[in-house]
């Protein structure tokens, strides 16, 4: 690898994939995966737990300081620590689901996060997989990847994940949270979720992971030549 460091920005809709697609990608090329919504994710339950206004901005800003979060490798899983306590699971569960939106449309929020990002970006390779990495966290990326897929093909992948892990739920209910929450990551005012002028669009709603897979690694093959 040259000595300047690989920046694969892979942004989409929520639960098309993206997370899916970055972990291979990283697998295969040796790369650091950030998910970075499991950060508002963790902020989210933070929140939810210590009962914090989202709506006042002094409550926001001093819990903001009150956060760690932590991205710890462990075996096959990348475990997200908040404050020290594994997460990983709570976070991806509905009632955290619900608020996150509102949450990340907070500009103090975003700001920490992006800053975040971005310092766990430097000097090392990384895929990752957000709504605005390739237009604010990132905007010089190497590598941009917008994913979509139909609302359908999301909502019973997404159904079909909580299913598994024994979570109560309808696909309607799913299908509605996320239509809920793309409708607020596109339309906040701070960094919405946009395809970047220069990203190059996935659509995996008819693709396997092994097909993605192939469409990303050659994106990345002709950009290092
Ligand atoms: O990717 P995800 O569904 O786990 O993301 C959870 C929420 O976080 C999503 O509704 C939008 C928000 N998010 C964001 O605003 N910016 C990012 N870079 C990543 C996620």
């Amino acid at each position: 690898m040259a000595d300047k460091n690989f920046v694969i920005a892979v942004d989409g809709f929520s639960s098309c994939g993206k997370s899916t697609v970055a972990k291979a990608l990283a697998k295969h090329l040796n790369f650091v995966f950030i998910d970075s919504g499991a950060m508002y994710r963790a902020v989210t339950l933070y929140f939810l737990r210590n009962n914090v206004d989202f709506n006042d901005e002094n409550q926001v800003v001093s819990a903001l300081k009150n956060i760690q979060i932590d991205f710890v490798p462990n075996n096959e899983k990348t475990q997200i620590l908040l404050n020290g306590e594994d997460v990983s699971d709570e976070i991806r569960q509905m009632h955290v689901s619900e608020k996150v939106s509102e949450v990340s449309a907070i500009k103090e929020v975003r700001h920490e996060m992006v800053a975040q990002q971005q310092q766990l970006g430097q000097r090392r390779n990384i895929v990752m997989d957000g709504r605005d990495i390739g237009t604010t966290v990132f905007p010089k990326a190497d590598l941009k990847i917008f994913m979509t897929a139909s609302p359908d093909v999301r909502a019973e992948r997404r159904f079909a994940e909580l299913k598994a892990k024994g979570e109560e739920t309808t696909v309607e209910d799913v299908r509605a949270n996320l239509a809920h929450r793309d409708h607020i990551d596109s339309t906040r005012e701070e960094s919405p979720l946009r395809q970047a002028k220069d990203a190059i669009v996935l659509d995996n709603s008819d693709l396997s992971q092994a097909e993605q897979l192939e469409f990303v690694l050659q994106e990345y093959y002709k950009r290092i030549k």
